[in-house]
C-alpha cells in the first residue's frame, strides 16, 4: 500500500508567519516584561494553542477582556493572520498594548482595497462566510456599507440600490469557483461592479491538489481542526472525489480499518495543521497498513 502526502498540506505562508511571530516574541521577551497575548487564537488548531498557553501566551477574545487586564500587565498583542477591524487595532493601542501585526499580507491587501474603494464611495461586497473572523475584520476597514454574499443563491436574491457602485472582494479561503459564480451573477444582473479576486493562491493550490489526489486514491485523510473552515472545505472537495474520505484532528482520531484491496491512501491537511501532526499520521499509516 502506498501513502501519498499532498505537497501543499498544512501551514500556508500566512499562518506560518503568524505562528513564527508568536514564538519569536516568546523568545525575545524578558522575564520582567508583561505577558504576550494573541487577539483570538493565533490559528484554528487546538494543539498549537495549548502549546502556546503552556509557554505563557494568553488569548484575548474581546476588547472588553483586554480592558480588564491590569494596566501593568498589558504587554504585546499579536494580531493573527485573519486580521482584525481597524477599530480593534486602535482600541488595543489606546488601552496601552503594543500591537504586533501578523495579519497575512494577502489579507492586509484586502483591507487596503476595502479602505481605498470605500473611501472613493463604493459599497463593499465581500464574497465569503458571514461570521468568519476574516470577513468580519475585512468589513471593519470599510467606510461605507458592506454586504456579505456566501453563495450563488444569495447572489441571485440580493438587490442593491440603483447606481450603487460596488467593489467586490473575496474571503481568502473562499472556494474560487463559487466566487466566480457569484461575480458572474452580479454582472449579469447589470450591477456596476469592480471585482478583485482575492482568493488566496495557497487555498486554490491546496484545493486543486486535494481534488486531484482524492480522485486517484482509495482512501483520503484530511487533517485539521474542527473549527477550521478551510479544512472543512478540503473535506467536502475530497469527499466528492473519494467516498472513503475521513476528517481527523490528530492521529488520536484515526480509527481506520483498511481492507486488503486498498492500494493508495492520500493525505492532505488544512492551513492550520502543524507539520508534526501531519508527519505522525503519515508515519502511522505507512507503518500500520
Ligand atoms: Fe494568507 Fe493565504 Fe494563508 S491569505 S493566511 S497565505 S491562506
Amino acid at each position: 500500500m502506498e501513502v501519498i502526502l499532498a505537497e501543499h498540506a498544512g501551514f500556508c505562508f500566512g499562518v506560518q508567519r503568524a505562528v513564527d511571530t508568536v514564538y519569536e516574541q516568546i523568545e525575545s521577551r524578558r522575564e520582567d516584561e508583561p505577558p504576550i497575548y494573541t487577539y483570538g487564537s493565533i490559528i484554528h488548531n487546538e494543539v498549537v494553542v495549548d502549546d502556546l498557553q503552556r509557554r505563557g501566551v494568553h488569548v484575548l477574545s474581546s476588547l472588553a477582556e483586554a480592558g480588564q487586564v491590569p494596566e501593568k500587565k498589558r504587554g504585546t498583542v499579536i494580531i493573527r493572520s485573519h486580521g482584525v477591524e481597524r477599530s480593534v487595532c486602535e482600541s488595543l493601542k489606546a488601552l496601552g498594548y503594543q500591537v504586533t501585526d501578523a495579519t497575512c499580507p494577502f489579507v492586509k491587501r484586502i483591507h487596503d482595497i476595502v479602505e481605498r474603494e470605500s473611501a472613493e464611495g463604493k459599497s463593499i461586497v465581500i464574497v465569503g462566510d458571514k461570521g468568519h473572523p476574516e470577513v468580519e475584520a475585512t468589513r471593519g476597514w470599510s467606510y461605507t456599507e458592506t454586504y456579505i454574499i456566501g453563495s450563488p443563491e444569495e447572489a441571485e436574491k440580493i438587490t442593491f440600490k440603483e447606481n450603487e457602485a460596488l467593489a467586490v472582494v473575496s474571503q481568502t479561503t473562499f472556494n474560487y469557483k463559487k466566487f466566480q459564480d457569484v461575480v458572474e451573477i452580479l454582472e449579469k444582473k447589470g450591477y456596476n461592479v469592480s471585482v478583485v479576486n482575492t482568493v488566496c493562491n495557497a487555498t486554490e493550490v491546496r484545493q486543486t491538489e486535494a481534488r486531484e489526489l482524492a480522485a486517484r486514491v482509495d482512501v483520503m485523510i484530511v487533517i485539521g481542526g474542527n473549527h477550521s473552515s478551510n479544512t472543512r472545505k478540503l473535506y467536502e472537495i475530497c469527499r466528492q472525489e473519494c467516498e472513503e474520505t475521513y476528517h481527523i484532528r490528530t492521529l488520536a482520531d484515526l480509527h481506520l480499518k483498511l481492507p486488503e484491496t486498498v492500494r493508495l491512501v492520500g493525505i492532505t491537511a488544512g492551513a492550520s495543521t502543524p507539520n508534526n501532526i501531519i508527519e505522525e499520521v503519515q508515519n502511522y499509516v505507512r507503518i500500520n497498513f
